[in-house]
């Protein structure tokens, strides 16, 4: 569902059409609320790049945020962050983190929540991200979480259980999927609803680039060290590209089609040029088709090969015209043709504006479901190409499927899983049916 009271506060931001001096927040729900003396209370889990841009992010969005607790695997990771928080000139005085307020190690998520913090900015690989959006609830603090924020039916059943226990607790939740927070796609999706392009038919979304970074193994990692550090290329810590980077486009087409999910999934897929053991077990392509009931449909492509065409849109198609969106960019062609052309925030920032409204008596914000349901129709494409099998969504979000392996130490050895082989991979069984 598109959220009205979102969709006028970023508008406003962005300069649009209502009067200077009009802006009044309406009378709606209210999360639970933080007085803002002395400072909303930011921690961040997972201080890599993201984690890292988030905190800008969070302190850019208030004058009233400040930083008080950071948690990483990593040592090292965790020393850059901190380094380049306290480093930077403008945040003087918002950096408030000690030696006693930094942790590392697979348990610094609960250390990070027991410390004084409101906020947490979940930015681990998503494969954690069900463990530590549910600790984060059940300690009471408000959360921006990154996409995608599971990698398996498992973690999508984990993450609808807590969002719906954050509703109750009036916990405010907004996930990295920032394309629902910029002006031109907020613009655009307004136009949809009002009927630019008549009925809205299906979509075709891609996200095709070149390769992303890989560490060579070092002598001292062990197995899990390894794989963590390249988490990129283990679907039980990624999801694999079509969940970690290609959820931004799907989530955009399941917005434009009214927040509705599809029956069923028929994707194909494979490992061509990204084969050596160094790139880990996923895909480096797939290409998917999303089918409704009612005949609407989503067609999906994603790829991570260099020197091949690139392209990141979502088109969306509807009965009078289309709409053409990307970061910045907006167009509808058709009956009712228009093109965004104002200049915007930045949604990254845009994000942690919303969800600092929220905890501090705003209009009430909670995005878990919502991310929850287009994690699965990503996984649902991802395993629909790894089985080769075409499946109805249900069968995926009920599937007794979980990738974490039983057991985690950073010194651990744990082996690459096989990569997967359409026509031969499996999809587990239901949980009600191993139950019966
Ligand atoms: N919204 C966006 O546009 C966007 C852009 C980039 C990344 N992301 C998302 O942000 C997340 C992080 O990506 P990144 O690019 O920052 O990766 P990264 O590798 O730079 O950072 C991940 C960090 O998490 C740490 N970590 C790993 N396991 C951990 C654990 N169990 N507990 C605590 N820390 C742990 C790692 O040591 C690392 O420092 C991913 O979900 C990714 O999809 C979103």
């Amino acid at each position: 569902m598109l959220e009205p009271t979102l969709t006028r506060r970023t508008l406003i931001r962005a300069g649009a059409s209502l009067a200077a001096g009009a802006v009044v927040l309406p009378h709606v729900s209210r999360g639970a609320h933080i007085a803002p003396r002395g400072g909303i209370r930011v921690g961040v889990i997972g201080c890599g790049g993201r984690g890292t841009g988030a905190a800008h992010d969070a302190l850019h969005a208030s004058p009233d945020t400040i930083i008080t607790a950071l948690g990483d695997a990593m040592p090292d990771r965790l020393a850059g962050c901190r380094a380049n928080l306290e480093g930077n000139e403008s945040f003087k005085g918002r950096v408030q983190v000690t030696d006693e307020t930094c942790f590392h190690g697979l348990d610094a998520y609960q250390r990070v929540l027991a410390a004084p913090v409101d906020v947490v900015i979940l930015a681990t690989p998503p494969g954690f991200r069900p463990i530590h959006f549910a600790a984060a609830i059940d300690a009471g603090k408000h959360v921006f979480m990154e996409k995608p924020v599971a990698v398996d039916p498992a973690g999508v059943r984990t993450v609808l259980a807590a969002a719906a226990r954050a509703r109750e607790k009036k916990l405010n939740v907004v996930s990295g999927t920032q394309r629902r927070h910029e002006a031109c796609y907020l613009a655009a999706m307004e136009r949809i609803r009002d009927g630019a392009i008549g009925r809205v038919l299906g979509a075709n979304v891609s996200w095709n680039q070149g390769g992303l970074w890989m560490h060579p193994r070092k002598p001292e990692w062990s197995d899990t060290e390894w794989q963590l550090r390249n988490w990129l290329y283990f679907t039980w810590l990624s999801g694999d590209h079509i969940c970690e980077q290609h959820v931004h486009n799907i989530d955009a087409a399941l917005w434009a089609l009214g927040d509705d999910l599809p029956s069923r999934a028929l994707g194909l897929g494979g490992r061509e040029v990204r084969t050596s053991p160094d790139y880990g077990h996923v895909f480096d392509h797939f290409g998917v088709t999303f089918e409704y009931d009612d005949g609407r449909f989503i067609v999906s492509q994603c790829r991570q090969i260099d020197g091949c065409a690139g392209r990141v849109e979502e088109i969306i198609y509807g009965s009078e015209g289309s709409v053409h969106l990307s970061s910045g960019r907006a167009q509808i062609k058709g009956k009712n043709p228009w093109r965004w052309e104002d200049s915007q925030p930045s949604p990254y920032v845009a994000e942690h504006v919303d969800l600092i409204a929220g905890v501090t008596g705003g209009p009430y914000i909670n995005e878990g479901e919502r991310i929850a349901r287009s994690t699965l129709v990503a996984i649902a494409g991802r395993e629909s190409a790894y089985t080769g099998a075409t499946l109805a969504l249900d069968r995926v979000l009920n599937a007794d499927l979980s990738l974490m392996p039983v057991s985690l130490e950073l010194p651990g050895t744990l082996a690459t899983p096989e990569v997967a082989v359409p026509g031969r991979t499996k999809l587990p069984p239901p949980i009600a049916a191993e139950r019966s």
